[in-house]
């Protein structure tokens, strides 16, 4: 892969019409100062939020907009605006915007030219998380990924509209590091083709009843985050998930499952596989019996007295250990994660030799606030590896998983065949 810079390339940016509409002009003065050349087309709705003279100012160049681009085809038309840039950015992507584009339909400027370009489309949707949930936004979802169009998932948080849920526009920083990263190769990020590579993610369940179950609060985000940055790398992934909301990354074969052993199971059938990247937090326990019925309170509840009982637990299987230890399929690179609330490094080197795995990320999961590890979207890891440590910088779990991504293939490729 040649690795050129992501400066002197060209975005063409469309402004859907939402409230994260104002994020943009972030995105716009981050990509200049990259030395990307940002040209505009704001959607009518984009101009209920943004206004053209702004967004003309920071990008330093003309804004398309419906009012006075359809009559100036002569100047520039839809077709040269979308051909001329390097990559075709959407942010904030609306419900109507991402409809219209998985319709085809072509009936204003910003539609036209999605229509017309020859270039990678990347859309970062933003939208009410019942709107993003309801099924005709999935699917829509679904077409345009099938179409190749890249998806850069929206966060979870507090909304515009007062409710909390999923459709927040992804953090300006991730939006960006997507884009130069497309950017930044001439053709990109293909060194892990050829390449296998399983992911486990996400939380286990271990049922007790039909309604109840042990679990833990990973999101999963860490490992779809690197699912995604190794699939974009042209990895062919299997991204073996617990139970999660977050939606599969391009390119990346999802194996839904719930328990310890189900995860297991999936695994084995993945086999082989040239790496290995356990990042699920698996539930190391799951009560001995499942019960078919919902369990019933067995006792008379005496007054002013708090009754005990007790769960019988056993052990589930350690799919790490287990892959790292294999007979027959022993991947060429086997990845842990050590999520620890103490002694980071000790427990974290203590698990590279007891699991036999070449690296474990350690990372501090004791911080349950605004910005805790486990389901926000941030992370500060250290790679602890036979060689030695390296300790990274606190970043978000994209940039994470693209550096990281970028190590393995470093990693792969340096092994022999
Ligand atoms: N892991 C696994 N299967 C298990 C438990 C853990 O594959 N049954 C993997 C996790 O995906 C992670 C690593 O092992 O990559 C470490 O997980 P962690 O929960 O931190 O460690 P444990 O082995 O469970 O040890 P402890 O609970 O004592 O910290």
């Amino acid at each position: 892969m040649t690795t050129v810079s992501a400066s002197g390339k060209r975005v063409l940016l469309i402004i859907g019409g939402g409230i994260a509409a104002y994020k943009c002009l972030d995105l716009i003065r981050r990509l200049k100062e990259h030395g990307i050349g940002v040209r505009c087309i704001l959607t009518t709705a984009g101009a209920e939020f943004v206004t053209p003279l702004a967004v003309s100012s920071l990008s330093a160049e003309k804004v398309y907009t419906d009012l006075f681009s359809l009559t100036d085809e002569a100047e520039m038309g839809h077709i040269r605006l979308s051909r001329e840039a390097d990559l075709v950015l959407v942010a904030p992507a609306t419900a109507d915007l991402m409809a219209k584009m998985a319709h085809g339909l072509a009936n204003d400027l910003a539609s036209t030219a999605l229509l017309a370009t020859d270039k990678p489309v990347y859309i970062a949707p933003s939208m009410n998380s019942q709107m993003w949930t309801h099924p005709a936004t999935r699917r829509n979802l679904e077409t345009l990924q099938n179409d190749g169009i890249t998806i850069i998932p929206p966060g979870e948080g507090d909304l515009a509209c007062g409710e909390v849920g999923a459709g927040r526009l992804a953090e300006v920083q991730d939006i960006l590091s997507t884009v130069l990263q497309a950017l930044k190769h001439d053709n990109p990020l293909q060194d892990l083709r050829g390449r296998k590579v399983l992911v486990t993610a996400g939380p286990t369940h271990e049922p007790m009843d039909p309604v109840r179950f042990i679990a833990n609060r990973s999101s999963g985000k860490q490992g779809y985050a690197l699912a995604a940055a190794l699939a974009a790398r042209g990895a062919d992934v299997t991204l073996i998930s617990g139970p999660t909301m977050l939606d599969c990354p391009p390119n990346v074969t999802r194996v839904n499952v719930e328990t310890a052993q189900q995860m297991q199971t999936a695994c084995a059938e993945t086999l082989p596989v040239d790496a290995a990247l356990c990042v699920a937090a698996v539930a190391d326990w799951r009560p001995a019996q499942r019960a078919t019925q919902k369990n019933k309170k067995s006792f008379a509840p005496a007054a002013g007295e708090e009754q005990k009982t007790q769960i019988d637990l056993v052990e589930n299987p350690d799919i790490l250990a287990w892959l790292s230890q294999h007979e027959h399929h022993r991947p060429s690179l086997v990845i842990g994660f050590a999520a620890e609330t103490e002694d980071l490094l000790q427990h974290a080197a203590d698990k590279l030799a007891r699991k036999g795995c070449d690296w474990i990320i350690a990372n501090d999961v004791s911080h349950v606030g605004d910005d805790a590890v486990m389901g926000g979207d941030n992370n500060q890891i250290t790679i602890l590896h036979r060689d030695g440590q390296d300790k990274w910088p606190r970043s978000s779990k994209t940039v994470i998983a693209e550096k990281l991504a970028a190590r393995i293939a470093a990693q792969l490729g340096a092994m022999p065949e």
